[in-house]
């Protein structure tokens, strides 16, 4: 009968589809265009009315057996999608819990600021009092009061920096100016002594820069540790304890320290330090150029002419200073080959102190 052949292909068209449709909404359209109002089922079923009495039966039967086919088919379809739409949608709501967390790294203190630390606690340890001054000096402070003469080479313009003064216009190539960036800290041991009389006990670290280029072993900007100490009957054997104490501290019970005589325009007698070389034990390696000992400071007992300069009397009293380069320390301690790692701001070395 061609009316059952109809609902047949309609069938196999619907079924077709429905299993096409990839989205619920194309599902669902499906399902009206066959079932719906309008839909081609729909239509047969309404010409159902004009078949005689006896093809009746047998088209109903087909078109309730083809209506229910297709409602299962849909229902099952529809299940399948909304569980692929959910498992889509986990999948891409889904948070990778295995992918590694972003670490915040909490900040720390510079090694500098750290040996810094470290140096001043020693000294307060001693009963010394922490003193500052500017890094932007006079000539007299960084030199005159600290006994240099006219003359003195660290004065000239290749090795120090001047600053023109207020209101005055650029300085002249090779040429001085009474204001400069202090070479040292030992102005601060002027500046202590014009405020306070003896008995002065002071540590002062700061920056200081010098016209270097920047190599392994020189920055044109760096930082030192002053220390002073002035009171009646000091020895250079107070000195030499203090040192002792400051090295053993800092580089270990087992180093060794020795005295060698030099000169600092500002002390008299002067000396520096060398401490017994940590990597070949006072043996004679690389690091120490074959001589067992590494130079760690420069001190010496305050020269007179220094205290006329603070109208400290150098007959009642006698004055021991030292001073010592930070970076310097740094190096010797952790076996830093060139100075300018510490001021390269590269987190993979200075996160190691
Ligand atoms: N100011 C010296 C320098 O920068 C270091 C120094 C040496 C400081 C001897 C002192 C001292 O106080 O007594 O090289």
């Amino acid at each position: 009968m061609a009316l059952i052949d109809d609902l047949r292909s309609i069938e196999e068209r619907a079924l077709a589809e429905i299993s096409a449709a990839c989205e619920l909404e194309a599902l669902d359209a499906v399902r009206v265009g066959v079932l719906g109002k309008k839909g081609s089922l729909t239509a047969v079923l309404r010409g159902l009315g004009s078949l005689s009495a006896h093809e009746r039966p047998a088209v109903g039967k087909v078109s309730n057996e083809v209506r229910a086919t297709l409602e299962s088919a849909i229902t099952a379809r529809k299940e399948t999608l909304s569980a692929s739409a959910l498992a889509d949608r986990i999948s891409a709501e889904a948070v990778d819990v295995t992918l590694p967390g972003r670490k915040r790294l909490p900040g720390r203190a510079h090694l500098i600021s750290q040996i810094t630390a470290e140096i001043i606690d020693i000294f307060v340890g001693l009963g010394y009092r922490v003193a500052e001054g500017p890094e932007v000096e006079r000539s007299y402070y960084n030199f005159t009061a600290l006994n240099h003469p006219l003359t003195h080479p660290a004065r000239a313009a290749t090795d120090t920096f001047y600053v023109m003064e207020p209101g005055s216009g650029p300085i002249e190539p090779g040429a001085t100016t009474d204001v400069l960036l202090r070479t040292h800290t030992s102005p601060v041991q002027i500046r202590v002594m014009e405020k306070h009389k003896p008995p002065v006990y002071v540590i002062a670290p700061g920056r200081v820069y010098r016209r270097d280029i920047a190599d392994p072993s020189h920055l044109p900007q760096f930082h030192q540790i002053e220390g002073l100490a002035v009171d009646a009957g000091l020895t250079f054997g107070d000195l030499k304890g203090t040192l002792d104490h400051l090295c053993h501290e800092l580089f270990g019970r087992d180093r060794k320290t020795r005295f060698r005589p030099h000169f600092f325009p500002f002390t008299e007698p002067s000396a520096e330090v060398d401490v017994s070389c940590g990597i070949c034990e006072g043996s004679g390696c690389r690091f120490c150029q074959n001589t067992g000992w590494l130079e760690i400071l420069g001190c010496g007992m305050v020269d007179p002419n220094v205290f006329g300069h603070v109208d400290i009397d150098s007959e009642k009293y006698v004055g021991f200073a030292f001073g010592l380069g930070v970076e310097r320390i740094a190096a010797l301690r952790y076996d830093i080959p060139d100075l300018r790692m510490l001021v390269e701001g590269d987190m993979r070395f200075l996160r190691q102190f």
